[in-house]
């Protein structure tokens, strides 16, 4: 399958959030399984010259956004597996931090059309387009007319996932036509129209063939107000193509074993190492040198909804235990300013460590003993997988993701602890228990940290998750070129328990047959047919029956042009997009190179293209 993957940040070339890991770890997986993924993103001033340098200027052309036509450069950077293409535009991009500027809808519309319109220059049909969260949401929505306006688009089935439905993309209407370039017809309530506004998420959700959100649990927890923030309707209006699937972290990066970023390294069978990063982290923070005394972590945004209501208004009853406490993270000032104080009144024994050190971060999850993510809401989170992966055992609350990875103390296979309201003395009266455990019960601690270490985390189950969806809208194979009587291949395996493989060699082979992965997902793996079971469906998936042979027939590259309605004749390459950066002096060569093998990629290249730098796409401004 050909599988477009468009994210607003990607790791490792820049992120703010979890989106940005995900973007960063499933398209890789998914290529493992032999799948050409490509992903899109914007090349934001933050993006590093240590990227900017390994990237090859491809061609530029000018989208179609409204009446507008900005520059669009695309430049491209191959990574274990993977082919990154760069949304290159200064005028929207050349600026400080990712979102939050006046005119992010535009830029967001903008980067939108880049995504439906980059194929055709490239000549490569997507079966896939796989579009994130709100900044991407226009994508599916453009996507269901330029399906069949772009010959490469033809065919192309879109997935949207919603990585957090909290932020939606919510503007005026009067941008419907001006700016979003859309006919008026698509304004209406089971399209962009939500309450008198447009709701690009809404939007989305509707105009996507499948839905995916990033935790079963999630996906159940949308049809509540409280957790579909006014969104509860829609979601219930398309449950019939909504699906919960548990994202996995890049378990490579994260590996105690490496000890790359750590103290010392360590395992689920040798904790030595996890004393030297324990002292480290104490050392660090400015917690008393104490390894008998537990340690308990956030590291977080400081925000409403990952729980601070219940850490600040408990602050005295948890540090009335024998306990150390390290908080990594900004946020909302009363939060920052409570653990500052607390930092105050329990010196050696608080440490409030207000700001985003990745490195830092690094240290508390393999030195802390005990992780504390009580959030009231969590569509998955990754940190608690992260700690889990360190050792350091999460106390988490029953919501989304959380309750979907954590499995708590006292069933077969605990990996931490959980409490299931929102409430400040349940999270207390919890984090007591694991306290206690600490202290009073060193073997069983023991176990649940091996167990935790052990879990599957890893993208290999999810990711084939994916493909199932993917093979349900496209009726492409999800197993490429592997012959149907192998039967299932030893990456299915995880489908069926994940957990067995890595699980621990000693007593724990039982165990593992019952744990299905990480906690819960004893629903979701109902839903996933056994591998062996996947063949059969693949034949019988009828819908995209007839859109294989639309792939097939797509027209030769000469046809491509049509694109752009105003699209010119071939011109040949201009070199002046290119002295924008240095990576982009790579340009001539490349695209010589590329146009010898590749008729088409010298047409969308435009003398009045080349010529309008990102600068000129000024005019947008005045519209704003
Ligand atoms: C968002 C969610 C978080 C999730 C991440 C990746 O940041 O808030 O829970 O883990 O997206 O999907």
């Amino acid at each position: 399958m050909n599988i477009l993957f468009a994210s607003s940040e990607v790791a490792p070339f820049i992120k703010t959030g979890g989106l940005a890991d995900v973007a960063g770890s499933l398209p890789k997986a998914l290529a493992a399984s032999g799948h050409d993924v490509r992903v899109i993103l914007p090349l934001y001033e933050g993006i590093s010259w240590e990227w900017r340098n390994q990237m090859n200027y491809l061609f530029n052309f000018n989208v179609t956004l409204a009446w507008r036509t900005p520059y669009c450069g695309i430049f491209e950077l191959k990574r274990d597996g993977v082919t990154y293409y760069f949304v290159d535009n200064e005028y929207y991009f050349k600026r400080a931090g990712l979102y939050g500027h006046y005119d992010d809808a535009e830029r967001f519309a903008f980067f939108s059309r880049a995504v439906v319109e980059t194929p055709g220059y490239l000549n490569w049909h997507p079966d896939v387009l796989h579009a994130n969260d709100w900044q991407t949401a226009l994508a599916c929505i453009y996507l269901l007319e330029e399906r069949h306006r772009i010959p490469m688009l033809y065919g192309t089935q879109s997935v949207f996932t919603i990585h957090n439905i909290e932020y939606q993309g919510r503007y005026g209407k009067e941008l419907m036509v001006d700016l979003f370039g859309l006919n008026s017809g698509y304004f209406h309530e089971h399209m962009l129209a939500y309450h008198g506004d447009i709701n690009l998420m809404k939007g989305a959700i509707y105009a996507a063939d499948y839905v995916t959100t990033v935790s079963p649990t999630y996906a159940e927890e949308l049809q509540y107000a409280f957790y579909a923030h006014g969104l509860e309707g829609v979601i219930a209006d398309n449950r019939h193509k909504i699906r919960g699937i548990l994202n996995g972290i890049d378990t490579a990066l994260y590996d105690p074993a490496t000890g790359n970023g750590i103290a010392a390294p360590f395992t689920a069978d040798d904790l030595s190492g996890k004393a030297a990063c324990k002292a480290a982290l104490q050392q660090a923070v400015g917690l008393r040198q104490d390894p008998n005394t537990p340690i308990i972590a956030c590291v977080s945004r400081l925000v409403a909804h990952k729980g601070f209501n219940l850490v600040t208004a408990a602050i005295h009853d948890i540090m009335a235990m024998d306990v150390q406490m390290v908080v990594l993270g900004t946020g909302d000032w009363g939060y920052e300013e409570a653990f500052r104080q607390a930092q105050s009144q329990y010196p050696g024994r608080f440490s409030a460590n207000i700001m985003y050190n990745a490195a830092l971060s690094n240290a508390i999850y393999s030195g802390a003993d005990i992780f504390l993510m009580p959030s009231e809401a969590e569509p998955c989170g990754l940190s608690q997988m992260i700690a889990m992966r360190y050792g350091t055992l999460p106390v988490v609350r029953e919501t989304g993701g959380l309750k979907d990875s954590v499995r708590p103390n006292g069933v077969e296979g605990a990996t931490g602890f959980t409490f299931a309201n929102i409430n400040a003395q349940d999270m207390v009266w919890v984090l007591g228990e694991a306290v206690g455990l600490y202290y009073n019960n060193k073997d069983a601690w023991h176990y649940l940290q091996h167990n935790a270490m052990t879990a599957d985390f890893s993208w290999n189950r999810s990711a084939e998750d994916y493909l199932q969806i993917y093979n349900w809208i496209t009726g492409k194979e999800m197993h490429p070129g592997r012959p149907f009587e192998e039967g299932p291949a030893e990456s299915e395996a995880p489908a069926e328990a994940p957990v067995t493989e890595d699980a621990s060699p000693v007593e724990e082979a039982p165990v593992a047959e019952e744990v299905p992965a990480p906690a819960e997902e004893a629903p979701m793996a109902e839903e996933i047919p056994a591998p062996a079971e996947e063949v059969p469906v693949t034949e019988e998936v009828p819908a995209p029956a007839e859109e294989a042979p639309v792939t097939e027939e797509v027209p030769a590259p000469a046809e491509v042009t049509p694109v752009s309605e105003e699209a010119p004749a071939p011109k040949p390459a201009k070199k002046t997009a290119g002295r924008k950066t240095t990576a982009a002096k790579k340009a001539p060569a490349r695209k010589s190179a590329k146009a010898a093998e590749d008729p088409a990629a010298k047409k969308p290249v435009r003398k009045t293209a080349a010529k309008k730098t990102t600068k000129k796409a000024a005019p947008t401004e005045e519209k704003k």
